[in-house]
C-alpha cells in the first residue's frame, strides 16, 4: 500500500563546518509519476558518503553542487513500485543516485539491477555499488599493483578501504590497512585477511608503519588526506604511485592541507595520480562480474554498518561516519526497508 505523500531531505542552507541537523529540511510533496522510459523506486536503504558533504558548498565540483531547496543527491536501494522501463518490472529490486526521497524517479537506463542471488539489497550500494567500483578501478587502474607489492590504504576499515585491501591480495600484492582503532586493525587483518593493519592513532605512527612495511609502499590508496599521507609518502617506495581516492579529514575544512612533503615524488621517481569513479562508468558490469565471482569464491566480504532511522536522520548518521564510527559501508535502513 503506497503512502499519500512523499517525503525528501532537502539543503536549507550551506553548512559551516560539518553539516548539523538545522541545514537540512524535510519536506512533503505528491509521490511522483514515472515518464516514459523512467522507473519509480521506494526507497530501502540510503547510502552515507563522506563525500556527500563536498557538493552542499557554493563553489563547482566534478558534479553539479546541490542548490538551496534542492534535494540531497545521493545513492539510494529500494524496490520497484511503477516503472516505465522494459528492463525493470514492479517488485524488483533496483539502485541509483535517487537522492533523499521516500520515493525517487530515474530513468531505467541510469539504475543498477539488484541480484539477490550475488549479494543482499545493502550491498549494492556498498560492494557492489559505487564505493566498491572506486576501489575496483581506482586500485587495478591507477594503483596497478603487481604481485609481491605492498598496497597500504587509509580508512582502511571503511566502504571503499576494506575493498581495496581485498582485490589488492586477490591480485597477489601485500595489504595493509590504516585505520583508527584497535578493534578496525583487528577486522582488517582477522576477518579480511589484509596483512598487516596500522592505528593511525598510535604515540609512534612511523615507527608502526614501517614495521608494516618492510620493503616500504608501492602503492598508497588514500582516502583521508592530511597529515597521515604526508607521513605514508615518507614509506614511499621507488616507482611508488599515490592514487588519490578522496580525502575525508579535509571535507568540513575551509583550507585545504596539502602534502608538504611532495618532493618526495621526485626522490622516489613516484607519481600521485587522482580519479573519478564515473569516467569508468561504461565498465562497471566488468567490474561486478568479476567481484561477483571473488564473492562465490569467499575471497571477497563485504560488510555493512547499517543504521535504522528515517531520512531526517542522515546528518547525524553522516555525523557519526565522521566520527569513525563505521565499520565497512555506512547505511540507513528506512521502515520500508528488507
Ligand atoms: N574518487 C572517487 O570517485 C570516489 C568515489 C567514492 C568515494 N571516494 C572517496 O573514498 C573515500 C572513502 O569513502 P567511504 O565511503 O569508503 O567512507 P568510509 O571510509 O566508509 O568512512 C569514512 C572513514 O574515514 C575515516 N575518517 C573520518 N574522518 C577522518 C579524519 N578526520 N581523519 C582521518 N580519517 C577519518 C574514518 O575511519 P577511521 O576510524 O579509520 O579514521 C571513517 O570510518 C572518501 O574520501 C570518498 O570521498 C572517492
Amino acid at each position: 500500500m503506497q503512502a499519500e505523500t512523499n517525503a525528501q531531505l532537502r539543503l536549507a542552507r550551506r553548512p559551516n563546518g560539518e553539516a548539523v541537523a538545522d541545514d537540512f529540511e524535510l519536506t512533503q510533496d505528491a509521490i511522483p509519476r514515472p515518464e516514459e522510459g523512467e522507473v519509480l523506486v521506494r526507497a530501502h536503504y540510503l547510502s552515507v558518503d563522506p563525500s556527500a558533504r563536498t557538493h552542499w558548498n557554493d563553489g563547482s565540483s566534478y558534479r553539479a553542487m546541490v542548490q538551496l531547496g534542492e534535494v540531497i543527491d545521493v545513492p539510494v536501494a529500494g524496490e520497484v513500485v511503477e516503472s516505465r522501463h522494459p528492463d525493470f518490472a514492479v517488485g524488483e529490486l533496483a539502485a541509483g543516485q535517487m537522492g533523499l526521497h521516500e520515493y525517487g524517479v530515474a530513468p531505467g537506463s541510469a539504475l543498477t539491477r539488484v541480484d539477490l542471488d550475488i549479494a543482499p539489497l545493502s550491498s549494492w550500494l556498498g560492494g557492489l555499488g559505487l564505493t566498491g567500483l572506486t576501489a575496483y578501478f581506482g586500485l587495478l587502474e591507477v594503483g596497478d599493483p603487481q604481485p609481491g607489492e605492498t598496497v597500504v590504504v587509509t580508512a582502511a576499515s571503511g566502504a571503499v578501504g576494506m575493498v581495496v585491501g581485498q582485490i589488492a591480495r586477490i591480485k597477489g600484492a601485500r595489504a595493509v590497512g590504516i585505520a583508527g582503532s584497535p578493534e578496525k586493525c583487528r577486522f582488517l587483518t582477522e576477518e579480511l585477511g589484509f596483512d598487516a593493519a596500522v592505528n593511525y592513532k598510535s604515540d609512534d605512527l612511523y615507527r608502526d608503519l614501517r614495521a608494516a612495511t618492510p620493503e616500504r609502499i608501492d602503492v598508497i590508496f588514500d582516502n583521508v588526506g592530511g597529515p597521515l599521507l604526508d607521513t605514508l609518502i615518507r614509506r614511499l617506495a621507488i616507482h611508488g604511485r599515490i592514487v588519490v581516492s578522496g580525502a575525508t579529514s579535509q571535507y568540513n575544512q575551509d583550507v585545504i592541507y596539502g602534502p608538504t612533503n611532495y618532493l618526495a615524488l621526485a626522490t622516489m621517481r613516484a607519481r600521485m595520480e587522482g580519479f573519478i569513479i564515473f569516467d569508468f562508468e561504461d565498465r562497471y558490469a566488468e567490474a561486478r562480474a568479476d567481484m561477483a565471482a571473488w564473492i562465490r569464491a569467499g575471497s571477497l566480504k563485504l560488510r555493512e554498518n547499517v543504521v535504522a532511522g528515517e531520512l531526517a536522520d542522515y546528518p547525524q548518521v553522516l555525523h557519526r561516519l565522521y566520527q569513525g564510527e563505521n565499520m565497512g559501508k555506512m547505511l540507513i535502513r528506512l521502515p520500508a526497508g528488507r
